[in-house]
């Protein structure tokens, strides 16, 4: 370290010029183009320079303004893809959190961190209507679903020890690409994921999945999960969630929800989410919905110890001597990751900072303008408002008839 340190003057000094740039940034977003004017290779050749072996000092800094120019910026003009504006008052939490640089793995490495990440998860869940959840940050909606979907698999179909069993999931075909690539990745196959046709309205038809269900039992494979989407990429559609739960306790199958999307609309319309509370894991996307900076994704999950039997396996080096159950307390038993960046601390003062009914106003508000957009559509001649698009990509998407 004594080669890189540096006084704490000269990092106040950088750090003067940083939030500096930034501020400045953000007072000028709203006149920025939505998308900045660049090619692969013009950006290719600005960040060709060799990386120097003496260092340059303040000077580094320089180029900092090229990044931002480069950049596409979280321009209020710009409404592409599925992603929050990155909240200022966060963003400062992550400087501070790469500062304090804790490793949000265990209480006994992390105190703080920790304590506050399973506080604020809590707190999260019993907002969204689901208390006695517990869970954890992670990178996003893929790596929450992946995590869900290995808890599932471990609570009907162990494969850790000896390996993958062949097992089917029921999904509907306007499932997230993160949900096939997950049955890749837990070597269940995509092959056997489910996807099962959606009504008018693009959300999951429950009659057509009790016959899936049906029909793959009757060929002796063996069902065991269900993904339902709370808010589709596509559409934003909810899946008819009490009524997929009601069929998954009955046929004794685990309830993931994938809620990377929407399911943090909760907060403002919970009416829209009944059933939200039923599921034995949800993923959801601070990221997106709650306008935090990337990244900040969460599982939520219904027991505890499905997630430690999922997820733990220890060395003899990490095993806790600690009997305290908070102090004895570590992520990596109940997550994928082991190394952990301290993502609560934006979140948590994000909140603090704004209140979570500022946070409900602003679904709020999103939500009206989406209404007023699609009136808008509606009442263009030149705008076609009818699902004859999606439907047509969905069809290439999955070959189905409809
Ligand atoms: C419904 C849904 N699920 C999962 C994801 C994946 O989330 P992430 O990009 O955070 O991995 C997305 C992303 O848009 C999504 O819309």
């Amino acid at each position: 370290m004594s080669h890189l340190q540096l006084s704490a003057n000269d990092f106040a000094a950088l750090a003067a010029r940083v939030t500096r740039m930034a501020a400045d940034y953000l007072a000028g977003l709203g006149d920025l183009r939505t998308f900045p004017e660049v090619s692969g290779a013009s950006a290719a050749q600005r960040f060709g320079e060799a990386l120097p072996e003496e260092g340059l000092g303040p000077a580094a800094l320089d180029a900092l303004h090229e990044v931002l120019e480069l950049s596409r910026p979280p321009s209020p003009r710009f409404f592409g893809y599925v992603l929050g504006s990155g909240e200022p008052v966060a963003a400062l939490a992550d400087l501070l959190a790469s500062v304090l640089n804790q490793n949000v793995t265990a209480w006994r490495s992390a105190p703080a961190a920790v304590t506050l990440e399973r506080q604020l998860v809590g707190a999260l869940a019993t907002a969204l209507g689901c208390s006695g959840y517990g869970g954890s940050l992670c990178g996003g909606g893929s790596m929450a679903n992946l995590m869900g979907l290995a808890m599932a698999r471990e609570a009907h179909l162990p494969a850790n020890t000896s390996g993958a069993r062949a097992g089917i999931v029921y999904a509907s075909s306007e499932v997230h690409m993160s949900i096939p690539k997950a049955m890749a990745l837990l070597g269940l196959g995509r092959d056997n994921l489910r996807l099962i046709a959606t009504d008018e309205r693009w959300r999951m038809s429950v009659p057509q999945l009790r016959a899936a269900i049906a029909a793959d039992r009757a060929a002796g494979r063996r069902p065991f999960a269900v993904v339902a989407s709370s808010g589709t990429v596509n559409t934003g559609s909810i899946d008819p969630l009490a009524d997929i739960a009601a069929v998954c306790r009955e046929q004794r199958l685990w309830m993931h929800i994938d809620g990377a999307y929407g399911a943090v609309a909760a907060l403002a319309v919970p009416a829209q989410f009944d059933g939200l509370n039923m599921a034995d894991s949800l993923s959801l996307d601070p990221h997106k919905w709650l306008y935090q900076p990337l990244d900040c994704g969460v599982l939520l999950f219904k027991d505890a110890a499905a997630a430690r039997t999922a997820f733990s396996h220890s060395g003899d080096y990490a095993r806790s001597l600690e009997e305290d159950p908070l102090e004895s307390f570590a992520f990596f038993e109940e997550s994928l990751e082991l190394s952990r960046r301290f993502r609560a601390l934006k979140l948590w003062l994000s909140v603090r900072y704004h209140g979570l009914a500022a946070f409900r106003r602003a679904i709020d508000a999103d939500l009206r303008h989406a209404q007023l957009l699609a009136q808008q559509v509606e009442a263009s001649a030149q705008l076609d408002s009818s699902s004859a698009i999606a439907t047509s990509f969905q069809h290439r998407r999955y070959g189905l008839a409809r």
